[in-house]
């Protein structure tokens, strides 16, 4: 069955209005499978009978499930890798010595999807336990799905979701058998909060974020959107925190709040002193790193 032009404005209208996401023509074609479970778990008979009861505003819950099914939340632990790498070789070796005497982190992971990024960073932190002895580390995922900040918070994966991205040793490690697969130990539980969020409301502690990681989020967004995201990212972050975004994702040309770090590409920084960040068109580069 196909599916009309008008009932495609309408759904791709909804989900635009409550998470600043586009529907891209490839996810047009897929609108009916994405809604298929929906529709059966709520007794509708087709995408016209659930068209009419959200024009009609009858369930006023319904519009919300709908946006949910259409979003993508494709993710998996240590995503791309690389981003994971440079946390550890220029983020946290940095923040470890200008928190030292605080002994706290607050990390947030915005758009986490079912909690494999937080728990990616939970683990980064328990397999250096003693270095982060006596440190307070505070991980919050978010994600304007309240489906999947459930999942996130049983923090129980398939075997499938298990092998995207980890080894048998970090499975046996950090997840234990349970009878709907694996279930993050207490460990890795302990410093992670979930909260349901959107990205384009105040974020949860103003200024207050020492890393966040914004990855694959911020792709489908219209321009609009995309710059009050980047506002919103940019007053979370403590002065001196760091940004990261997802592959192919950047800050160039979107914001004129954040700037790519000198050492660490792909890492962003607040513009303000102007040292830590790459000047486009500023003095030798070596000298501004120099002076960081
Ligand atoms: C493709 S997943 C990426 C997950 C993870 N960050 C990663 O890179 O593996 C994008 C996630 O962003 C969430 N999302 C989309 N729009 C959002 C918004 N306005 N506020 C918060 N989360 C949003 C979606 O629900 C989805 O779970």
């Amino acid at each position: 069955m196909q599916i009309s032009d008008s009932s495609t404005r309408i759904l791709a209208g909804l989900l635009e209005a409550r998470t600043g996401q586009q529907l891209t023509m490839s996810r047009r074609w897929r609108i009916e499978t994405a809604l298929a479970a929906l529709l059966r778990e709520r007794g509708i008979a087709s995408l016209d009978e659930l068209i009419t009861i959200l024009v009609m505003g009858r369930e006023p819950g319904l519009s919300q499930m709908v946006a949910e099914a259409l979003l993508n939340n494709e993710t998996y632990f240590f995503r791309d890798r690389a981003p994971f790498d440079m946390l550890q070789r220029y983020a946290l070796p940095e923040l470890a010595q200008r928190r030292a005497k605080l002994k706290r982190l607050r990390i947030w992971s915005t758009g986490c999807s079912t909690g494999q990024e937080p728990y990616s960073l939970a683990m980064l932190f328990a397999e250096e336990q003693e270095k982060w002895q006596g440190w307070t580390i505070d991980i919050l995922g978010t994600d304007v799905s309240s489906g999947c900040i459930d999942r996130a918070r049983r923090g129980i994966y398939t075997q499938f979701e298990i092998q995207r991205g980890l080894g048998i040793n970090q499975t046996i490690k950090w997840f234990e058998e349970c009878a709907d697969g694996w279930r993050a130990v207490e460990q890795l539980r302990r410093p992670v909060r979930f909260q349901v969020h959107n990205l384009l409301e105040q974020p949860p502690h103003p200024g207050g974020f020492d890393i966040i990681l914004c990855r694959n989020v911020l792709l489908y967004l219209n321009p609009e959107k995309k710059a009050l995201s980047f506002e919103r990212l940019a007053s979370a972050m403590a002065e001196d925190g760091w940004l990261m975004l997802g592959a192919g994702e950047t800050v160039i040309g979107q914001t004129n709040k954040l700037g790519s770090d000198i050492n660490a590409r792909g890492l962003y920084r607040l513009i303000g002193d102007g040292k830590r960040v790459e000047k486009r068109s500023g003095p030798d580069r070596r000298t501004a790193a120099a002076g960081a």
